[in-house]
């Protein structure tokens, strides 16, 4: 098997390799850090050895559970938000056929995957339940607190559809809880109706947790080869386990964005160019935006679909505020290849192009749109995946977690909390009224009055 390969040749217009290097010894300390389990957030480092700790018994049971329902269902719910779904969201977007969702079940094998309780927007849920009528589903409820509002609210609506649908009792066999082994309402719950559960370990964040049940399960019912994914992962663990910055991409990434950062780069945006990678992009935003963002501090992570959004964000990337920088995920080898016609007419000038596949107009338009940036002052860095599958995606992923563990270190951070997400939902609790925050909802209807309605045009 190959590897992921790191491409920094774009990079040294801004940081020198000598500057990277001089990284070393913060590096060394973050390592120990981490590896030691001595830093900040150290209750939440399981996420380190995952791969190679895999329980092969709860695999078999993920696996048969998935197996049942492929054979059983039309759609399968996934209920969660944030790190309880957006791991398996990126992974099965990134390895399914595009139109997947809108095959029959007779041609893919799988179920219809559908998220849910991820915003509340009634509209979505309604029309989700509009969808589902004279369908068969089963639905995974996954939150690691147990507690979250939006999951919560999404699963007493499909629960009490699918206990009208099938009856009480059957409907126990279609529910799916994924929790913590003991505390939590969801939990108590599973435990009460006497659900199907699998367990986030407690040392495992939510946004670290894609390669626990959360991501695994909703994986496996897509069809997904979770062998092949563990066991990039068990090799990502391996490669970047390594202290020196020159034989570990993970932190070569890490120690080289943190210059970036200092010498002003306070954007990077992650751009691919295929389509199926846009929700991989959505995870790593939430890895790297909930872990280093705090303290007045982090970049501000952003994506891109390329070349896609050239024709929107192009001209801001190029021309813009000097403040980004770019990391690009380059996936070396498409899955399918389509050759270009030639064309009788060619009105559209194009049959230069004719028996070139589509992929490597793709590649030059990489190529060229990268070199262009780094002429705008946008410097970047690429990974390089030989091919989008599930071991290279394990390998991925494991990458960019022990890159974010290394780079919120590095910067000072602790990865592991997220207390500036407490902000929105004390104020959501109070003005929905929800018992305990009676105070905090009388400041806010105050300062809400008292900001009046005469400040709308
Ligand atoms: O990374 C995190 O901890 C969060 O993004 C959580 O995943 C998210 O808030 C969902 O939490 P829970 O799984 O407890 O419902």
């Amino acid at each position: 098997m190959e590897k992921i390969h790191l491409d920094y040749s774009h990079l040294l217009k801004d940081v020198s390799e000598e500057e990277i290097f001089a990284k070393q010894g913060e590096v060394d300390t973050c390592h120990s850090l981490l590896h030691k389990k001595s830093g900040a957030g150290n209750d939440y480092l399981g996420w380190l050895d995952l791969p190679s700790c895999m329980n092969g018994r709860e695999i078999q049971e993920i696996e048969s559970a998935a197996q049942s329902l492929r054979e059983k269902v039309d759609v399968f719910i996934v209920i969660g938000i944030g790190g309880s779904y957006l791991g398996a969201k990126g992974v099965i977007d990134a390895l399914s056929p595009a139109f997947s969702n809108s095959l029959p079940k007779s041609k893919t094998g799988v179920p219809h995957i559908i998220f849910a309780g991820h915003h509340l927007d009634s509209t979505y849920h309604y029309d989700l339940m509009d969808y589902l009528k004279g369908k068969s589903f089963a639905i995974n409820v996954i939150s690691k607190s147990g507690t979250t509002t939006e999951p919560a609210l999404a699963f007493r609506m499909f629960k009490t559809l699918l206990e009208e649908n099938v009856g009480k009792e059957k409907a126990k066999r279609l529910i799916f809880a994924t929790t913590d082994r003991s505390k939590g309402a969801l939990r108590n719950l599973s435990d009460l109706e006497g659900y199907q559960s699998f367990v986030i370990p407690g040392d495992v964040g939510g946004r670290f947790s894609v390669l626990t049940p959360v991501g695994l399960f909703p994986m496996a019912v897509a069809g997904i080869d979770l062998g092949q994914m563990i066991q990039g992962a068990v090799e990502g663990q391996k490669l970047y386990e390594e202290r020196d910055l020159k034989k570990n991409p993970a932190y070569f990434y890490a120690a080289a964005r943190n210059l970036l950062y200092q010498k002003g780069k306070k954007i990077e945006v992650l751009v691919n160019y295929i389509p199926a990678l846009q929700y991989m992009g959505e995870w790593w935003k939430q890895l790297y935006g909930e872990s280093e963002g705090k303290d007045k501090r982090g970049i501000f992570p952003a994506t891109c679909n390329f070349t896609t959004d050239l024709h929107s964000m192009g001209q801001w990337i190029q021309d813009g505020e000097r403040t980004i920088f770019e990391t690009i995920i380059h996936i070396e080898k498409s899955r399918h290849t389509i050759q270009i016609e030639k064309d009788s007419t060619n009105l559209d000038k194009l049959n230069f192009l004719a028996g070139k596949d589509i992929g490597d107009v793709n590649r030059q338009a990489m190529k060229g749109t990268a070199l262009a940036h780094l002429e705008g002052g946008v410097p970047s860095m690429t990974l390089k995946v030989p091919e989008l599958n599930a071991y290279y995606l394990g390998q991925l992923i494991y990458f960019f977690e022990k890159a974010c563990g290394m780079s919120a270190y590095l910067l000072g951070v602790n990865p592991f909390d997220q207390p500036g997400v407490e902000a929105y939902k004390k104020n959501m609790f109070a003005l929905i009224g929800k018992p305990g925050f009676e105070e905090e909802r009388k400041t806010l209807l105050k300062s809400l009055s008292t900001m009046g309605d005469d400040k709308i045009i």
